[in-house]
């Protein structure tokens, strides 16, 4: 692994060896204190962030690294119109591994391409967010032993939720878990993923109702109806808490479920289940920083490699408005199964 910017990327050997690292550093995490001391991080944030942004900062500096960066593009050269291209080529002859989150599908791809260093997807719009999965993946088994055989129900906005992409992604090395997509029909997972399912021996079903699946479910992983990747507010007026978990209705479930959110929560978790035994998502937060760092120490002392500069000839066609080739149009067309490579639309 040299950039971790897709899920589907991660072997079932790598995702093993990370999670061995994460309880190596929560047996004796003052035995890693110094292990990153003299290794930078740079977190390029060009959307907002809490605990994704928070929980990389700590965790690099509990492994005696250091921490530059910004969360607010305002406050870089991107806002003189800099290249994504041009910032990534730069930072990258300065620390030694990127973590960056960007409103575009296929941001973290393209910066990757002109990074010398590794680059860490922490979000690329609607599309994926792999640290929250390793966050997740860490969650389930460190409280419950492992993911197969799991019945996880995913529920909320599937459409534009990228963690739960992520987190499908993840699952085809678990084929023995299956998953029950709980979402509106407008907010059911993109065609891309379903696919990606298929191929992969992913077992799911869809469904329109919470209620209806409650009592089964071994895993709950409530999401956000993603307020700011709707074009249309009324939209996001009309389908906005379609789904509340409540106290009472967890009396249908079973008495060991997993309650995880990747947070921030909106209304989706009634504040009544917060003391419920089985909600874990303060602690999946913070278990999400210790698998973090077990990530900063597998990369972060990779030797540098000077990539060529990708150019090409032919011009991306994809049509996606959100896909980054829209916005950094100099990037070259990348092409999968007649999708783009950037941001996984159909190419016209
Ligand atoms: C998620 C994100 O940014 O995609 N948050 C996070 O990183 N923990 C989920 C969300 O914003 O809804």
């Amino acid at each position: 692994m040299r950039h971790l910017i897709d899920f589907a990327d991660v072997s079932l050997g790598q995702w093993r060896e990370l999670y061995a690292l994460t309880q190596e550093i929560w047996k004796d995490p003052g035995a890693f204190r110094d292990t990153l001391r003299g290794h930078v991080m740079a977190s390029l944030f060009y959307e907002p962030s809490t605990r994704t942004n928070f929980s990389f900062q700590a965790a690099m500096q509990r492994l005696g690294g250091g921490v530059f960066g910004f969360n607010d593009p305002n406050a870089s050269s991107a806002a003189k119109g800099e290249t994504l291209k041009d910032t990534f080529i730069m930072v990258s002859g300065y620390a030694d591994v990127i973590v960056t989150r960007h409103p575009c599908e296929g941001a973290a791809l393209a910066g990757s391409m002109y990074s010398s260093v590794p680059v860490i997807n922490a979000g690329d719009g609607g599309h994926f967010h792999p640290t929250q999965t390793l966050t997740d993946l860490a969650t389930i088994t460190r409280l419950r032993g492992g993911v197969d055989g799991l019945h996880i129900g995913i529920c909320g906005d599937l459409k534009n939720g990228r963690t739960v992409h992520s987190l499908i992604r993840a699952l085809k090395h678990f084929p023995s878990a299956r998953l029950s997509l709980i979402s509106p029909r407008e907010l059911s997972v993109p065609q891309y993923l379903r696919g990606y399912m298929s191929e992969n021996a992913i077992r799911f079903v869809e469904s329109t109702r919470l209620e209806a699946s409650l009592a089964q479910l071994d895993v709950l992983y409530m999401t956000r109806i993603q307020r700011e990747r709707f074009l249309d507010p009324l939209e996001y007026e009309r389908l906005k808490g379609v789904y509340v978990l409540t106290a009472q209705k967890l009396k249908a479930a079973k008495k060991d479920l997993l309650i995880l959110h990747p947070l921030p929560r909106v209304d989706e978790i009634h504040a009544d289940v917060d003391t419920d035994p089985r909600a874990a998502y303060f602690k999946q937060a913070e278990i999400g920083m210790t698998v973090r760092m077990a990530l900063l120490l597998t990369l972060a002392k990779k030797p540098k490699e000077y990539p060529s500069y990708a150019s090409g000839a032919d011009k991306p066609r994809c049509e996606n408005g959100r896909c980054i080739t829209k916005r950094e149009t100099y990037l070259p067309a990348l092409s999968e199964n007649g999708r783009c490579g950037y941001c996984d639309n159909l190419l016209p």
